[in-house]
């Protein structure tokens, strides 16, 4: 929901310029794989963001047509494309914010990890260049898998010597999206004021939803428990094969990237009341990554709000030490990767 400093500063801005022709700040979001299923709808729902002057749209294929096809929309932001290596850098400077879904997608019967080889090495070059052009962004990792591809980025990053822990994310909205709407259905409940945190990871049992802390305070069966949990956390799988061999989630996961970059660009605007799970370097746990309810602030993570995670029901107890091996591996595997880099 929007605080309502912020609604009044939209509502301020309409007044002032029904069109939109002015951003209401200038802030500069750049988007690497923007020419792809989730890039092209994700660059579409940012251009509509009145707190961006500047959109740079970075992809190997295809991403001069579609940043010509969005300049043409009347909202405040200047759409620009890079492409190739030699365009990366460009593509990055200045940048508050750099969103990353590049790589490949799932097929039917494969596992996000079983990406891991492809989007590994993609995300590294990518972090790179980010760590040399604009070390101060957030960072926002989509590509998959998203429990190794964060610790690969982070030790980009500290290769390189500009390592902010509170400013990379690994984006988990779309798992907290699903949640809010299967729970909404499950019980009857107005989708807009439905909040389910999610926390641990992004794969499978990695992804663990806090039924027992939705907002609104439902009651749900033990039977509920189980089956919500498990449709939350095999819901990618199910559309990847619905979608049969044609990808994986785009247009839901565009609507929950625009939705992080929103909250991201409002903590940089200075709104003092924004909260989003994310997966994160954390000391929630033993783990040293880890998905949660944070704040978001100017400088990035503000705080980790630990009270979620401290009164779990047995249930959901039991589902985050069932967890903890398989991500512990995925974390490792990722920061092995980079280690073992000539
Ligand atoms: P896609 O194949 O449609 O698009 C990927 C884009 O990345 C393509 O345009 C491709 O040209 C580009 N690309 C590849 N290598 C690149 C590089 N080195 N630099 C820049 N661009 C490059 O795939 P998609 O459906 O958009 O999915 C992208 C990734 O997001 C996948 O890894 C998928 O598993 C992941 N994903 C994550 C979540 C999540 O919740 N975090 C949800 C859905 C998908
Ligand atoms: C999702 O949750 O939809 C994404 O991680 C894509 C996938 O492979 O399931």
């Amino acid at each position: 929901a929007l605080n309502r400093s912020y609604k009044g500063k939209v509502q301020k801005h309409k007044e002032r310029s029904y069109s939109y022709v002015q951003p209401l700040a200038s802030y500069k979001v750049a988007i690497l794989g923007a020419a792809g299923g989730i890039g092209q709808p994700l660059a579409l729902l940012v251009k509509m963001s009145p707190l961006v002057s500047s959109l740079n749209l970075y992809d190997i294929a295809n991403v001069k047509g579609v940043a010509a096809d969005l300049s043409h929309c009347n909202t405040p932001s200047r759409v620009a494309d890079f492409t190739g290596n030699s365009e990366l850098a460009d593509c990055l400077k200045g940048a508050n914010i750099v969103v990353i879904p590049a790589g490949v997608p799932r097929k039917p019967g494969m596992t996000r990890d079983d990406l891991f080889n492809i989007n590994a090495n993609i995300v590294k070059t990518l972090v790179e260049a980010v760590a040399d052009n604009c070390p101060d962004a957030f960072i926002h990792i989509i590509s998959n898998p998203v429990n190794s591809t964060v610790p690969i980025a982070a030790e980009v990053l500290k290769q390189k010597g500009v390592y902010d822990p509170k400013k990379l994310f690994g984006v988990t909205t779309l798992d907290v999206v699903r949640a809010n709407t299967f729970v909404a259905q499950k019980k009857n409940l107005k989708l807009i004021d439905v909040d389910v945190p999610v926390i641990g990871g992004h794969a499978g049992i990695t992804i663990l939803p806090l039924l027992s802390k939705t907002k609104p305070s439902v009651t749900f069966t033990d039977e509920e428990v189980e089956e919500l949990t498990v449709r939350i956390q095999n819901a990618g799988t199910e559309v990847v094969e619905a979608k049969a061999g044609a990808g994986s989630a785009t247009l839901s996961m565009a609507y929950a990237a625009a939705r992080f970059v929103e909250s991201s660009l409002r903590a940089l605007d200075g709104d003092t009341d924004v909260y989003e799970c994310s997966y994160i370097q954390s000391e929630l746990t033993e783990l040293p990554f880890f998905a949660s309810r944070i704040k978001l602030g100017r400088k990035g993570v503000e705080a980790v709000i630990s009270s979620e995670v401290g009164e779990l029901t047995e249930y959901e107890h039991k589902a985050l030490e069932a967890l903890k091996p398989e991500l512990k591996a995925s974390i490792e595997k990722g920061v092995a990767f980079v280690e073992k880099q000539p």
